[in-house]
């Protein structure tokens, strides 16, 4: 699955914390005022001497991109990402921060800026909506604050995408925030479906006030935006039709780790196939039919590239696609159940 003979693309989760509890993400309980499920959320993180350890100067040579995303966290909330991104980028990696954009002051994203600009790397700033519905899904979070955050980081020069995921209680702003994200001098502009209303069209969930809410399924989707010639937002008569291919790789699976190099480390220090495996049931399960002990696969027990380049990365899951045994890959990159997301301009 991966090569020490391209570049690699790292997907990491540099922590499980976070400041805000979006009623869909795997951390919150919905129907628990949106506090974190402390069954899933430890409260760990990774820090500089993580960083320093695996991401030497050799190596970072070797390192394209770092997209610090995650499953559990935002990694504004990873006490050392400033000096974590100092590190990197001093050492020419291209990086990626995908955050709510709710803690740390404005002066702190101006140190963030002017260190993320020596490398061309990209914010993406999940704003879903404007001051009056962002709060409804970006749970505990203050527009103010976060218009504030934005602005100072923009001022460096640095790079900032607005991705907007479309929900029923937004899907009227989209004009406006598109607006608005050129307004203020955002990069890009990017809508999202999101495919977690798979219970159905509502998604109930309990606010910290103790009010009863519920999202629901927007009546448009991304691909029926492009932008306009006047600078706007235009729906398009037609969508364009899904444009997906027959599936190449393995067994009609085309796994995007292997695609592009792109291992995932979660804030534990695990290393993962990707961040749709990694922590579930059926990847605990494939490492135990094979005796793979969790502990083989910790940066805090061995050296990064060794467990890139061993089992089961080497082998044993291009053998499991082709039996057709794992069911998390057959559905991310067979059948393609993913967000669709649908960029109207970037610049
Ligand atoms: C767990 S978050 C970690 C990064 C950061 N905390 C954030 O929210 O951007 C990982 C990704 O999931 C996205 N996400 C959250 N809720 C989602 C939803 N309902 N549908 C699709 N993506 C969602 C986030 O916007 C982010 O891109
Ligand atoms: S901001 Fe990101 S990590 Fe935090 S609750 Fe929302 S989706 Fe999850
Ligand atoms: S879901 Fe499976 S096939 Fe897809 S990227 Fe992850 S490991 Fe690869």
């Amino acid at each position: 699955m991966f090569t020490s003979e391209r570049p690699y693309i790292f997907h990491v989760e540099l922590t499980d914390k976070c400041n805000a509890g979006c009623p869909m993400c795997p951390r919150t309980d919905a129907m628990n005022f949106c506090k974190p499920d402390r069954t899933k959320v430890f409260n760990v993180e990774l820090g500089l001497e993580d960083f320093r350890t695996h991401f030497t100067d050799e190596f970072c040579a070797r390192t394209e991109e770092i997209v610090f995303g995650g499953a559990y966290g935002d990694p504004l909330a990873a006490s050392q990402l400033l000096e974590i991104v100092e590190h990197l980028t001093e050492r020419g990696v291209r990086l990626a921060v995908s955050t709510n954009g709710g803690l740390r002051p404005p002066k702190w994203w101006t140190r963030l800026g002017e260190a993320m600009k020596r490398t061309g790397s990209r914010l993406e700033l999940h704003l879903d909506g404007l001051a009056d519905t962002n709060h409804l899904y970006r749970v505990n979070t203050r527009w103010e604050r976060i218009m504030e955050n934005a602005r100072a980081y923009i001022a460096t020069g640095a790079r900032a995408e607005w991705h907007f995921i479309i929900f029923k209680h937004n899907q009227h702003q989209i004009e406006e925030a598109n607006r608005l994200s050129k307004e203020m001098g955002f990069a890009e502009f990017t809508l999202i479906d999101t495919i977690r209303f798979s219970g159905g069209p509502t998604y109930d969930y309990v606010m910290p006030t103790g009010e009863r809410c519920a999202l629901e399924l927007p009546d448009v989707k991304a691909a029926q935006f492009r932008a306009s010639d006047d600078g706007g937002v235009a729906l398009l008569e037609k969508p364009a039709a899904a444009t997906d291919g027959p599936r190449l790789g393995v067994n009609g699976i085309d796994c995007k780790s292997a695609a592009f190099n792109r291992p995932y480390i979660s804030a534990h220090g695990q290393v993962s196939a990707c961040c749709w495996v990694t922590g579930s049931d059926e990847e605990a399960a494939f490492f135990a039919d094979h005796g793979l002990g969790p502990e083989r696969y910790n940066i805090r027990n061995r050296p990064l590239e060794d467990i890139l380049l061993d089992e089961p990365f080497a082998s044993l899951y291009a053998r499991a696609w082709a039996q057709d045994s794992l069911k998390n890959c057959r559905h991310k990159c067979g059948r393609m159940l993913r967000n669709k997301r649908n960029t109207l301009w970037s610049a």
